[in-house]
């Protein structure tokens, strides 16, 4: 099994999954295919919706003469028609809703197995949310139990062992971990059907992070039948790679349609407000006049286009670096969702949300609501300019939101502030809470859309951030005038001196307390852009150390300054370590393979710059990290760092 990452955002992904029968995508939606009752070919699906990997049922096939001797003849493949990447499931649903059923754990995995499944599933037991903790917890060992013996006889499919424990988040992460140790490949987290058919949307939530948090992070997640896509985009945030759907189905059964934030009733619709085919083709009333299978056919093409094309939605936001923005959409439509979202306000899951974020993005960070000032991003920025920020005195000046950058529109209040007292900080009440004019530049204060007015909650977090950042500090008051202040004889010395304070400040931000001293220890020169008049290059000593880019604001480092920071911190800080064998091709300039790593930074997030160094902890070289400790620690596939520069 392979899985890989190409792409991300939050703790969401886009995976390239390996398996005998195909490479696919994820995330991704596995339509779930009744053997006994095709209404939809999986062929026809790939062909109308892009459809990459079903799942069907192992028990459904066993128990039904005719299916058994065809899967067992012609594989799952040949029964379904279908030469892609084929799951499998083992009856542990049918055991929730018939009650027991008849199925031995081992026989159905060797089943799955002999049918050629790709992917098969164990006979987990099924944890329903009204269970006790320890029944829950017996659940759960007979659970891991079953996993191991299933491990030993899987042959070459893939075993998906799911992670069970009710709605205890400590049995989840128990079960996770434990699975994880046994080298499980797929993690799919099962007994959520009830919560999701509740909208218990809080304790699913809970239950994701639990199952996330305990395991392994190089495999793929799949949330065990989630097939509305109102819960696609949160549950992809938090880290799911598939999901499956009989919800296509059932609705259909039922005259329901699918829509990206709630299910209609055909019968009380007088228009089909849905751009797909079926939906532009038919009119309300044709559709409800059609024979009742040709209807179920049109209404079943119509809930997996709606399904599919929220995945495409979700893979673009990730590419676009703006899940968060269509997770807050989507909460926003359902009562429920919002209730759900408070569970990632909470400091722990803000703090296990971070690691995954990205340290900068080419879109601008747009407000959609009162979830938006809870971004992981926002909480890094303010725990790192507490950590962080050197102030250059206890007395500081206060100046409103105002189009940005802020020190291009305030220029003559810093010219008059600097001019008369350099040692007084200055700082905008942005709407994330206190940005130094210094960071003004910086992803994303620069680069970030919010209204004029915020709402009463954003408001209150915003004061909340202002107290922490400058608690014992003395605001001294300022008047601002709106008339032009005459160019102060010191003009280029005021400038230089803002210049050093930014490089100072998002320096430390970037890479640490004290990274500026450690970086700039002799004579400094800056190079500006000719067209912009931005900082561009930043020598010292005529070594050149830092490059800042002109989208986020923030520095690429030079081989120079990396060495420089590599003799300032001690390991592992800032570095990434690799294995010996892997120091040749780091000479030649080749990239660091996850494999590779042996130990790194935990502080470093996808995209920061880092160290590269070998176990004795000589240098060898600076790039771009593209994920963070725990993937690639975990990881044993595709690029951890993207070399820049390296010795010879
Ligand atoms: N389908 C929906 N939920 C579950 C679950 O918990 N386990 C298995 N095996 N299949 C499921
Ligand atoms: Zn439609």
């Amino acid at each position: 099994m392979k899985f890989e990452i190409k792409n991300r955002d939050a703790a969401g992904r886009i995976c390239k999954f390996s398996t005998k029968n195909g490479i696919i995508t994820t995330p991704t939606l596995l339509p779930v295919i009744n053997p006994n009752k095709i209404i939809l070919s999986p062929k026809e699906m790939k062909k109308l919706f892009g459809v990459e990997m079903v799942i069907t049922n192992s028990y459904i096939i066993k128990n039904d003469e005719k299916l058994r001797d065809k899967a067992l003849e012609k594989g799952v493949h040949g029964l379904l028609d279908f030469n892609g990447p084929i799951m499998t499931d083992s009856g542990t649903f049918q055991s929730y809703v018939y009650g027991n059923v008849n199925v031995d754990p081992l026989e159905i995995v060797e089943f799955q197995r002999n049918i050629g499944s790709d992917i098969g599933t164990i006979l987990d037991i099924f944890g329903t949310p009204d269970q006790t903790r320890s029944q829950a917890k017996n659940g759960v060992i007979e659970t891991i139990k079953r996993a191991k013996q299933s491990m030993n006889i899987k042959g070459d499919m893939i075993l998906a062992c799911t992670i069970q424990g009710s709605i205890y988040p400590d049995l989840r992460e128990f079960c996770a971990s434990k699975l994880s140790e046994i080298n499980t490949d797929f993690f799919p987290i099962g007994g959520v059907v009830p919560l999701m058919e509740n909208q218990r949307y809080q304790e699913l939530i809970r239950c994701i992070l639990a199952s996330k948090r305990g395991s392994n992070y190089s495999k793929p997640i799949h949330l065990f039948g989630a097939g509305h896509p109102i819960i696609f985009p949160l549950a992809v945030a938090l880290g799911c790679d598939f999901f499956d759907s009989s919800a296509y189905i059932k609705y259909a059964n039922d005259n329901r349609l699918i829509f990206p934030d709630c299910t209609l009733k055909l019968d009380d619709l007088d228009e089909l407000p849905c751009p797909c085919p079926i939906c532009s083709k038919y009119t309300a009333k044709e559709l409800k006049k059609e024979k009742k299978n040709d209807r179920i056919l049109q209404i079943v093409k119509h809930n997996l286009y709606v399904s599919f094309s929220e995945i495409k939605k979700i893979r673009t936001a990730i590419i676009n670096g703006n899940l968060w923005e269509l997770v807050e959409r989507r909460a926003n439509s359902n009562p429920h969702i919002i209730d759900a979202m408070r569970e990632l306000r909470t400091k722990n899951n803000k703090k296990w949300l971070e690691q995954f974020e990205i340290i900068s993005k080419n879109k601008a960070l747009f407000y959609t609501g009162n979830q938006t000032i809870h971004r992981p991003l926002i909480y890094r920025l303010q725990k790192r300019l507490n950590e962080r920020f050197k102030f250059l005195s206890n007395k500081y000046i206060l100046l409103p939101d105002s189009e940005k950058p802020y020190s291009k529109y305030y220029i003559n209040e810093i010219l008059k502030i600097y001019s008369s007292k350099k040692n007084v900080n200055i700082i905008i009440k942005s709407p994330f809470g206190p940005v130094p004019i210094e960071l003004d530049e910086m992803y994303p204060f620069a680069q970030s859309i919010f209204p004029k007015k915020l709402d009463s909650h954003t408001n209150y977090i915003v004061k909340r951030n202002f107290k922490n950042f400058l608690d014992e500090k003395n605001e001294i008051p300022f008047k601002i005038e709106n008339t032009v202040i005459e160019q102060p004889e010191n003009y280029d010395k005021i400038f230089q001196y803002l210049d050093i304070r930014k490089i100072y400040s998002i320096a430390d931000m970037q890479f640490g307390k004290n990274a500026f001293n450690a970086l700039f220890d002799g004579e400094i020169k800056i190079v500006k852009s000719k067209k912009t008049g931005k900082i561009r290059n930043i020598y010292c000593n005529d070594k050149h150390i830092l490059s800042m880019r002109a989208g986020d604001g923030l520095f690429t480092l030079k081989i120079d300054g990396a060495k420089k920071l590599h003799e300032f911190f001690k390991t592992p800080i800032l570095r990434v370590i690799i294995n010996k064998d892997a120091v040749p091709f780091i000479i030649n300039g080749k990239s660091v393979f996850a494999k590779f790593v042996i130990n790194c930074d935990n502080n470093l997030r996808p995209n920061d710059e880092c160290i590269i160094v070998d176990e004795k902890d000589n240098f060898l070289g600076t790039g771009r990290c593209l994920l963070n400790k725990i993937e690639m620690l975990s990881f044993n596939f595709g690029m951890a760092v993207k070399v820049r520069e390296h010795i010879k």
